[in-house]
Formats: structure tokens, sequence, C-alpha cells
């Protein structure tokens, strides 16, 4: 029998500990560490084993990460692989958070210089998406490092797709979440539309979401537009984070990006606003108070299309 794969797992926030969580309930090895310890403890009724020290992880097979910004995974990899070549290394990072091109290259470089293969592996969905068994990854990197890491992708959601070498990956993600802030941003714009010409939000979401310009995603945030339900799936920051990392990438690729520019003023006007800490679909209420219109729960029971 094959040795099993011992899989490592840095990182249990919102997205984290959902994706890990698929993993250890489909029997992997996979110990886990996350900064704030409690918040991955209860994965170990899942059957994973939360460790103490970063550094525990550094002779796992195959190590995940999936953490905020690109500083963040800076700091957990470098202390993670500091002893690594002293006491065994992993065979392969897969990085999972969504980061820039460029920290994805130096990230890449450092891996190398260490022998450990590196898959840049973004996501498409937020914790609700995970545990409906529909988590998408973007991938890039070594197609046999792809190869081996595939099964474990698999059981975390609905499949992926390899783009390539290097850091492809990294914009396919950033070009999917440009859009994911300017598509929030309109379907904002026309529900509060709606709402003031004189229909209720949850008519005219049905029919939108009905209709060829419906989509996963509108159908997945219509409880939130309805019901005024914003516990956060994705912060404003992290998505202002995102399409500054959309913007970066048009001026490097000499690519004019109005509408994304637009949306990014927008998001950041509602940060400023000190509306930063609920769900960034609160650009809904932002858009009604621009419009003169007060909003109140329709108390509507709607479908999320996920459950
Ligand atoms: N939420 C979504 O819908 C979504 C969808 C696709 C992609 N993403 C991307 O996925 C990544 C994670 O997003 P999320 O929503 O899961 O964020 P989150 O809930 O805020 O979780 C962030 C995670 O990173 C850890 N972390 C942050 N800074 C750290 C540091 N300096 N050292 C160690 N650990 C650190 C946090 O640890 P603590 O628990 O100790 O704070 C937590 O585990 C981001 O890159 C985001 O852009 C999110």
């Amino acid at each position: 029998m094959p040795t099993p794969t011992k899989l490592g797992w840095i990182g249990a926030g919102r997205m984290g500990y959902a994706m890990a969580e698929r993993l250890a309930k489909g029997g992997c090895d996979i110990a886990v560490w996350n900064r704030t310890r409690e918040k991955a403890l209860p994965l170990e009724k899942s059957g994973a084993k939360v460790v103490n020290q970063l550094e525990e992880l550094s002779t796992r097979d195959i190590l995940f990460v999936m953490v905020a910004t690109y500083d963040d995974v800076k700091e957990v990899l470098a202390r993670a692989l500091a002893s690594a070549s002293k006491g065994g290394k992993p065979k392969m990072v897969v990085e999972c958070s969504s980061i820039s091109l460029e920290g994805s290259a130096e990230l890449r470089r450092m891996l190398k210089g260490k022998g450990i293969a590196y898959l840049a592996a973004p996501v498409s969905g937020n914790a609700k998406v995970i545990k409906a068994g529909k988590l998408t990854f973007v991938v890039s990197g070594p197609r046999h490092a792809y190869d081996e890491a595939r099964p474990y992708l698999d059981m975390m959601g609905a499949g992926s797709s390899y783009v390539g070498e290097g850091e492809l990956s990294r914009i396919a993600k950033i070009c999917h979440n440009v859009m994911l802030g300017v598509v929030i941003q309109n379907l904002c714009e026309i529900t509060v539309l709606a709402e003031k010409a004189g229909m209720p939000r949850h008519a005219f979401l049905d029919f939108l979401n009905k209709s060829v310009m419906g989509s996963m995603f509108t159908r997945y945030k219509t409880p939130a537009l309805v019901n005024l339900d914003f516990h956060v799936t994705f912060t404003p920051k992290l998505l202002r984070k995102d399409l500054d990392l959309g913007l970066d990438a048009g001026r490097r690729f000499d690519v004019p990006m109005p509408l994304s520019s637009l949306t990014r003023d927008l998001l950041q006007q509602m940060i400023g606003r000190g509306m930063s800490e609920q769900d960034f679909s609160t650009l809904l209420l932002m858009q009604a108070q621009n419009a003169g219109l007060k909003l109140e729960p329709e108390d509507v029971p709607v479908s999320d299309g996920l459950s």
C-alpha cells in the first residue's frame, strides 16, 4: 500500500476553513495551522489535526495556503519553511489566496530555490459555495504538479481549469474578481432603480434570475439584496484589494479599465463611510442612500440557488 499523501493547510478563515473541512471529511491526512488557533479547532471533529506551530507543517507532502494578502502569504510560508532543509520539506506548495502576478512570481522563485514545486491555484466561490460543492480553481504551474494535486482540488469542489505555466492563473482570477466588483455594483444600481420605480426587490430579482442575465452569482446574492442580510461572505476591503490588483495589471499591460476604475472608487467611498465590516453587497445600501431611497428588509423567503 502506498503511504497516504500528507496534506498541510495554512489559514482557516472563511474560505480556508471550508476548504480544509472538505479534505478532512473526505478522509485525507490533513494538518492545519491558523494564526487564531481557536478558529481552526472545530476542524478536529472532521478528522483534521490542528497544529500549534507553523513549522510543524514543513514535513507535509503538499502544503496548501489560503490567507489574505501577498504579505500574509510571504510571512506564513517563510515561517513554515524556515527549517525545511533540515527536517524535510514539502514536495509542493499550492497557493490559493488571491494575490498579484508579481507576488506569485516572487514566491515561485523563492520555492524554486528550495526545490519545492509551486502551483498558483486561486479559487472562485465563497464559503457557502464551497459547502455546496461548487468551488472552482484556476491553476498554473508545472503540469506534473497539477496532475498530482488534482484529486485534492477535485475533492474541494466542482473542478479546476489548468491554464498553463507560471502565473497565468493569477491574471485569470484577477479578471474574475474585477468582474465580481463591476457586476455587484451594477446589480445594486438596477435593483435600486427597479424598487424606486415601484417594484419589490424580490419580484425584480426573480425575473432577472430566471432570465439569460441571471447567474449562479445573481442567485446567491439575492437573499442579501431582498432581505438585507449582510453577514460577511467577502469583505469590502478584500474586494478593493482585488480591484486594485486588476487596475495594476491594466496599467502593466496598457489596458484601459474605465468601469473597473469607477467601481473601485465607489467601493472606496463605501469603505470611507465606515461601511467595511459587513458583506461587500452593502454597496446596495450606499446606492439606495445616493438615490434617496430608504430600504427595508422584504422578509420574503428567496432561494440562493445553492441549498
Ligand atoms: N470570501 C470569499 O468569498 C473569497 C472568494 C474567493 C477568494 N477569496 C480570497 O481568499 C483569501 C481568503 O479570504 P477569506 O474570505 O477566507 O478571508 P478571511 O476570512 O479574512 O481569512 C483570512 C485568513 O488569513 C489569515 N491571515 C491573515 N493575515 C495573516 C497573517 N499575517 N499571518 C497569518 N495568518 C494570516 C487569517 O488568520 P486569522 O483567522 O488569525 O485572522 C485567516 O485564516 C483572500 O485572498 C481572498 O481575497 C475570498
